[in-house]
């Protein structure tokens, strides 16, 4: 049921390794194959684990659905990874729809009403909900029932369904687009935090073995430092590092074979790509370091500003190699440094 086809595609940048995004469906069920089934085996995030460990718990004692729970950060952090591991922990079901898919109150009246005791709906980019689907959601979440209008004109009529005790798990990337009723009728929000390198290298490992290759720290240790603090980046680089292996007849990943990967994808050791590099290239190279503005940054490089605010900078600038101040984008001394310029020719 969950498709994402439908996001607009211009927004978003193909083929890059490290986008955080991941929509096509081979890639997809590679995902799938990797997400850990258990909360212990999901690698980092400890608070959250931990007072989800309480939650569950609690309510299985109960023999009660769990409250909602919204989880919300930056794409490919593990938030479809962990409503599926919910649904496991609880062992009930889990239905999977997303915002955009629920067009009419028809769609998400006939899933609710499908429900079993204590299942799990998961609404993925809860964000895109459209207002009136949204509404069915309130009284679903609160009084377990839905009103649907039955006719039309004079002889139109509510009728109340009921929906049997769920638990809704809402996710976004985007929680300042989320409505403030619908935000407020969750019991748990959980934000994801980016990992830590040691975390990302777990997680590598963990990957590895799963793929049945070995492979040596340091160059576990390379492609954590890569990966852009993401599970979804570090098992892609992974991947794709495993086909030079492959491509060598090795069933092993030494640090020579993840650098000569890391390398040919044009990734650095700090996991910038080349279009990083190229926008941060620009402003030293053609605006004196900044301040430019995203609209001249846009032109020059035919990326949408979307995409070089939603893409791009949120990187850059949690790497500190770019600033944003109100009279634009600023190179760092930083970024001079990483691209081997020196910082006394700024004129
Ligand atoms: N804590 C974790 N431990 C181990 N692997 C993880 C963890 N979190 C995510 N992953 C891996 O990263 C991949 C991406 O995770 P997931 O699809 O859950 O991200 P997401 O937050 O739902 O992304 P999106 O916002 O694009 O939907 C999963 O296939 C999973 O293998
Ligand atoms: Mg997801």
């Amino acid at each position: 049921m969950i498709e994402q086809g439908d996001l607009k595609k211009a927004e978003k940048p193909d083929n890059r390794v490290i986008d955080r995004d991941e929509k096509s469906q081979t890639k997809r069920k590679n995902e799938v194959s990797l997400r850990p089934q258990t909360l212990n085996a999901y690698i980092g995030q400890s608070e959250i684990k931990k007072n989800l460990k309480i939650a569950i718990e609690a309510s299985k004692k109960r023999k009660e659905s769990m409250d909602h729970i919204l989880v919300h950060g930056p794409a490919g952090l593990g938030k479809t990874t962990l409503a599926h591991i919910i649904a496991n922990e609880m062992n009930v079901n889990i239905k999977i729809t997303s915002g955009p898919t629920l067009e009419k109150q028809g769609d998400l009246a006939s899933l609710l009403t499908n429900l079993q005791e204590h299942d799990i709906l998961f609404i993925d980019e809860i964000h895109r909900l459209k207002p009136a689907v949204e509404e069915i959601l309130y009284t679903a979440m609160e009084d377990f029932g839905i009103d649907i209008i039955i006719g039309q004109g004079p002889s139109a009529r509510s009728v109340r369904l009921s929906v049997p005790p769920f638990t809704l798990i809402g996710a976004t990337t985007k929680i300042s687009l989320l409505s403030s009723p619908l935000r407020d009728r969750f019991g748990n929000v959980f934000r994801l935090n980016f990992y830590s390198d040691d975390d990302i290298k777990k997680i590598v490992k963990r990957t590895a073995e799963i793929l049945n290759y070995k492979i040596d720290e340091d160059a576990s240790d390379r492609i954590a430092k890569s990966a852009r603090q993401t599970p979804r980046i570090a098992n892609r680089l992974l991947r794709r590092i495993r086909d030079f292996a492959e491509v060598k007849g090795q069933k092993q990943i030494t640090s020579a074979i993840a650098n000569e990967g890391l390398a040919s994808l044009g990734i650095d050791h700090l996991g910038l790509d080349q279009a990083d590099r190229d926008i941060l290239e620009l402003i030293i190279g053609k605006f004196n370091g900044g301040p430019v503005g995203l609209s001249a940054i846009a032109a020059a490089t035919s990326e949408e500003q979307n995409t070089l605010e939603d893409v791009y900078e949120p990187y850059l600038i949690k790497t500190g190699l770019l600033e944003r101040t109100h009279r634009g984008r600023t190179a760092t001394q930083a970024a001079y440094t990483h691209l081997g310029h020196d910082i006394l020719n700024k004129k």
